[in-house]
């Protein structure tokens, strides 16, 4: 079981994506359980007050340190996490291979900021990655953890089955997947490749794989010259 707490600012963000279909289910089975916990809780005074101005001035709020840690704490007081990661825009770029090392983790812990961030303090201190999902800025980190946590999930071992298989998935192997298609064997005057209607196992993993290269040697070039690749 993978458990996946997420810390946010605005956990309503967090309610849908993980209640449908694929994370749905592998929850009900019991393969991976997301919680969503509100920083606001952990807020000081009357108001439950979690952010501050910025010292040395300039626009926009910060995330005070102390009820990020306290939620840390509090949430670590349950069971020590295998990561922390902060979802930031100047974090390391997210992709396929470090979804592959983190859906191997028990548990994780996501930080989502807001605003103009985080207290750098609570970033120096409690995190052990940080993670941008591309190079724009959102308004907060939870759809980004939404993004992180749905590509992790799906490959816990067991959640997906053979028809939803992640092998043949694009970046799996470096490559972009190749295209596919269902019936009709002709829409709209227009017929499928032939070879898969040849029932030529062998073939049709040639095809594919050639599919594959093509597309990714057109749309993605930069996929083929990272060298992991012969
Ligand atoms: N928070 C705001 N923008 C982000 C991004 N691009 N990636 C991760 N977290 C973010």
């Amino acid at each position: 079981m993978l458990e996946i707490d997420i810390l946010a600012v605005v956990p309503g963000l967090l309610e849908s994506p993980f209640g449908h279909s694929i994370l749905k289910r592998a929850a009900e089975r019991g393969l991976i359980r997301v919680r969503v916990i509100d920083l606001r809780t952990f807020g000081s005074g009357r108001h439950r007050q979690i952010d501050d101005y910025a010292f040395g001035g300039g626009a926009g709020m910060v995330l005070m340190p102390q009820p990020l840690a306290d939620a840390i704490r509090s949430l670590q007081d349950e069971g020590a996490y295998d990561e922390i990661i902060y979802l930031t825009p100047d974090g390391e770029r997210f992709d396929q291979r470090m979804a592959n090392q983190l859906c191997l983790r028990r548990r994780l812990l996501f930080i989502c900021g807001h605003y103009k961030g985080i207290d750098d303090r609570i970033r120096q201190k409690f995190m052990t990655r940080e993670i941008s999902i591309g190079d724009y800025v959102l308004s907060g980190g939870e759809l980004a953890a939404a993004v992180v946590v749905d590509a992790i999930c799906r490959l816990v071992p067991g959640v997906l089955n053979d028809e939803t298989s992640a092998l043949t998935d694009s970046f799996q192997d470096q490559l972009l997947a190749p295209p596919v298609y269902t019936r009709p064997a002709v829409w709209e005057d227009m017929p499928v490749p032939d070879v898969l209607l040849s029932g030529h196992e062998a073939r049709i993993d040639d095809w594919r794989h050639a599919q594959a290269m093509e597309r990714t040697r057109v749309r993605r070039p930069d996929l083929l010259e990272e060298g992991e690749f012969e």
